[in-house]
């Protein structure tokens, strides 16, 4: 029978305690037999059984994705339960499964916790033991609903009667602190018990008031010098009766055993100091100190609306005797995250790990690349138990570790952390390198998307540097459900915007004197990244929480331009780390900077046009256009001869709509014998990167992209796989030809010359260059959104076989369930099998040649070929295969 099989909103499934944005439901039906959904019929209620409802509207129409909820705003603490039945060509199904969504404290009048810490912390000064904080309190009766909701400066963990309370890692994240604090809130009813329970916190420096950046010396305390958490539990009783425990002077501090913990040095733990049970009830914590309270106004608090991060795999490892005796480790796998290491050895005994992502040819950890990042953690036992050893409040970028130490090592497992996304897509193909280069792009956003879409993780930055995230965010969003974790650090980037611009990193702590806010590309991510993530999920919650932001930074490009009506004259990162600039000055690339800052003017008042067309702002979006379209003629015919001579050139003045369109098939031409005469060598950086395969496949050049695709030689995205890499790297030569570990020299941007205290820059972990990745998908895999029906509403299905690739299986995840599509060449005959979930459909694109003859089913069908949901069989004869040679 027809049924709504899954109800979802756009909340990861485990989360409480969530912001009070309009609640956007999705579902899925099943029906194989039904052609359409003709209507649909939501209810809300505070009663998970529906015995009143508190609003429900019926619509006529098809919509099943980003379908705003009704049932007005909520107050603080409310839970509401949604369900939905279906008209399928004028029959109801049943009702859904239920969802719900339950808001945290809305409000600053909520909330009556203070933020208590040690008292005279000397970790105010230099790294400290972390603070440890607690309150013993008496319940009467059973406790019938519970909830704690918690936020600390600096990162948190909590305890309620000797149990840890969640699995959320680094708490409560990081975003812009001074305006906006996430609040998280976990359901602790089981946990309470009638008599003496205790709250207890630790708090550790995290990116609050942990280093930051890469100027040892001013690089700790970015935020502010004191940490606290801010605890607030509320309990209704069996008697209807609310108690609330919050944290406030009548809490006590003391220290333990992590003597200091940085996420970039690592920590110390030294067991003999640790107190035993002070996490529960009974404990005589008659020594410690009454905390102190630390001023914040909790008017930034808010509540938080993305998954935590966690651990999110566990992966055995590989141990042998490395250098000097000590225990090397590999992963297997370059990963965020650490070692748990169980050990047996005495009071006293030592083991300090150090961490990297890749082996000097002699043997020895390639430490270099982390800078000024310890990244060490140092145990200390307190007696000859067997003692897992597990670090807290840091995390390391690596796949190698060494562990040195004199006690006997019993077992090592490695703990990946990440921002607990759901998958959202596979994909393999006859083609192991490529198969290969997709592992190592979903795992470099795993290990990147850390609370916030980072460049690296392992050295001293660890940043959210907006040009990475805005040339990745398509194929962020086609790997895992980025939807939350995006809208999340908008919000960011929105209150750290000034007049001068976007921020190239959000949060914006990169120091004074550096290029920190408009760059090109860079700050661009404020219109590129919402609009990736509205095609890629169909939801409108980017571009509305978005446009005014759009609309800020458009104009402060308006204000900066010149007599000639261009911008131009200031530093640019421009298309970074071109292979041909310098290796030292990245910034350098063949392609000017300025035609990269007035393309890019171009494509922001382009894509703020489109969004406000979608919103119906049709008077901005008129005006957005036209001054796209104005940048866009007077970047063209500044630049036109210039553009044509570089690949990024070229794919900009396709991709991002400069050159008139009837020029884009011949600057395509010119692309390809640019491509072909470098012998499909990538010559792009990181802002030409994502473009230049669409702008060759966009004019039916596939021969050239897949030259360039499949290229193993230096300068291409496989050269990384036949070197080792299992994730992608920051240079395209970051192992040189001869093996040797490129030096990775950098001058300062602001200076001329050598310097000898001159940074280095050489990450095996950034994955601006895995942005071709969203290619892939859409010519390899064959799946494509399309703009016009975003969220895969529309599909086109248009798989390119070529000599190399011979048959590919992709799955996607969309909203409206799993889109699927097999496809094989063999014998002068290409099968295809596609499903395409309900509420979804496809437009195949058959690779047909002028003798072809393509069939569905048994049909033989002439283009186009519209696929409705259900499972399809293909075939054509005689396809068009490209060939890369
Ligand atoms: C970061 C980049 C970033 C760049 C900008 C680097 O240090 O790691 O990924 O985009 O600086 O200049």
């Amino acid at each position: 029978m027809a049924a709504v099989t899954s109800l979802r909103t756009q909340y990861p499934n485990d989360l409480i305690g969530v912001d009070d944005d309009a609640v956007r439901l999705r579902w899925q039906i099943d029906a194989d037999d039904a052609r359409q959904q003709t209507g649909s019929h939501i209810q809300v209620s505070h009663d998970p059984d529906f015995g009143s409802v508190l609003a429900e509207r019926v619509d006529v129409g098809d919509r099943q994705l980003d379908c705003l909820a009704p049932g007005g705003e909520f107050v603080s603490r409310e839970r509401r339960f949604y369900r939905v039945m279906a008209e399928l060509d004028g029959v109801w199904t049943p009702w859904s499964p239920v969802c719900s969504v339950e808001v945290g404290l809305l409000t600053a009048d909520d909330w009556r916790a203070k933020a208590v810490t040690l008292p005279d912390d000397p970790g105010a000064i230099s790294m400290a033991p972390s603070p440890l904080v607690r309150a013993a309190f008496g319940v009467e009766s059973s406790v019938v609903s519970a909830r704690l909701y918690v936020t600390s400066l600096g990162a948190h963990s909590v305890a309620l009667n000797g149990k840890v309370i969640s699995d959320s890692l680094f708490a409560p994240g990081w975003s812009a602190y001074h305006q906006r604090l996430l609040a998280c809130t976990y359901d602790v009813t089981e946990m309470l018990v009638p008599g003496e329970n205790v709250l207890s916190g630790v708090l550790g420096d995290g990116w609050y008031r942990g280093r930051l950046g890469w100027n040892p010396g001013q690089d700790r305390c970015r935020y502010g010098t004191e940490l606290g958490l801010i605890a607030q539990l509320e309990m209704t009783l069996d008697d209807g009766s609310i108690h609330t425990v919050v944290s406030d002077e009548s809490w006590t501090a003391s220290t333990g055993s992590i003597r200091f913990a940085d996420i970039y040095d690592g920590c110390e733990i030294d067991f003999r100091e640790a107190q035993d049970g002070w996490t529960s009830p009974g404990f005589d914590a008659d020594s410690w100190k009454p905390v102190s309270v630390v001023d914040l106004d909790p008017v930034i608090i808010e509540p938080w609306i993305s998954a935590p991060i966690r651990q999110v795999k566990e992966l055995e490892v590989r141990c042998s005797e490395g250098p000097n005796g000590v225990v090397r480790v590999d992963v297997g796998q370059n990963i965020s995250g650490y070692l748990a290491i169980e050990v047996a050895g005495s009071a006293g005994s030592e083991v300090v790990t150090h961490h990297a992502e890749v082996v000097e040819p002699g043997g020895a950890l390639h430490l270099r690349a982390l800078r000024s990042a310890i990244a060490s953690d140092r145990f200390l036992l307190a007696d000859d138990q067997p003692t897992m050893l597990v670090p807290e409040f840091t995390f390391h970028g690596f796949r190698y570790a060494d562990i040195a130490t004199d006690a006997e090592v019993l077992s090592v497992r490695a703990i990946v952390i990440s921002s607990d996304l759901e998958e959202r897509s596979s994909f393999e193909c006859s083609h192991e390198g490529l198969n290969q280069f997709e592992s190592n792009v979903r795992w470099s956003q795993r290990d990147n998307f850390v609370g916030l879409p980072t460049d690296c993780p392992q050295r001293d930055e660890r940043l959210g540097w907006t040009g990475d995230a805005q040339a990745f965010a398509a194929t962020a969003n086609v790997l895992f459900d980025s939807h939350q974790f995006w809208l999340s650090w908008f919000r960011d980037l929105a209150l750290e915007q000034t007049e001068e611009g976007v921020p190239s990193v959000v949060p914006n702590v990169v120091l004074e004197g550096e290029p920190r806010m408009g760059r090109a590309g860079w700050a661009d991510a404020a219109t590129i990244a919402p609009w990736a993530t509205y095609e890629a999920t169909g939801s409108t919650a980017s571009l509305v929480q978005q446009l005014d932001s759009m609309i800020r930074w458009v104009s402060t490009l308006q204000s900066k331009r010149h007599d000639d009506g261009l911008l131009g004259g200031e530093f640019q990162f421009g298309d970074w780390l071109d292979p041909d600039a310098p290796a030292s000055e990245p910034w350098k690339a063949k392609t000017d900077g300025d035609f990269i800052a007035n393309a890019f003017f171009s494509h922001s008042a382009r894509l703020t046009a489109e969004v406000a067309a979608v919103l119906g702002e049709t008077a901005i979006s008129v005006e957005h256009r036209s001054l796209a379209d104005e940048m866009a003629a007077l970047t063209w015919e500044r630049w036109r001869d210039h553009a044509r001579t570089t690949q990024t050139g070229c794919a900009v003045a396709i991709e991002l709509g400069i050159a008139p369109v009837e020029e884009h098939p011949e600057v395509a031409t010119m692309l390809a014998s640019l491509v072909r005469a470098a012998d499909g060598a990538v010559s792009t950086g990181f802002l030409g990167t994502p473009l230049v395969l669409p702008a060759l496949s966009r004019h039916g050049h596939f021969d050239t992209a897949y030259l360039m695709l499949l290229r193993t030689g230096v300068r291409s995205w496989l050269y990384q796989v036949e070197n080792d890499a299992t994730t992608v790297w920051e240079r395209w030569d970051a192992i040189l030809p001869d093996g040797s570990i490129h030096d990775g020299i950098m001058k300062s941007i602001d200076e001329q010359g050598e310097n000898p205290e001159d940074p280095h820059m050489l990450s095996f972990n950034h994955y601006a260059y895995g942005a071709v990745i969203d290619w892939v998908y859409r010519n390899v895999g064959g799946l494509a959104p399309t703009i016009a029906a975003p969220g895969y509403r529309q599909v086109l299905i248009a798989p390119k076989p070529c000599t190399q690739i011979t048959n590919a299986t992709t799955a996607i995840a969309t909203g409206f369930g799993e889109l699927r599509l097999d496809w094989a060449v063999a014998d002068q005959q290409f099968t295809a099998t596609v499903v395409v979930p309900f509420g979804s459909q496809g437009s195949f694109s058959a690779p047909t040649t002028d003798q072809s003859v393509v069939t569905v089913g048994d049909r033989v069908v002439t283009k186009p070929i519209t696929l409705e949901h259900g499972t399809h069989h293909i075939a054509v004869t005689h396809p068009a295969v490209a060939s890369p040679s």
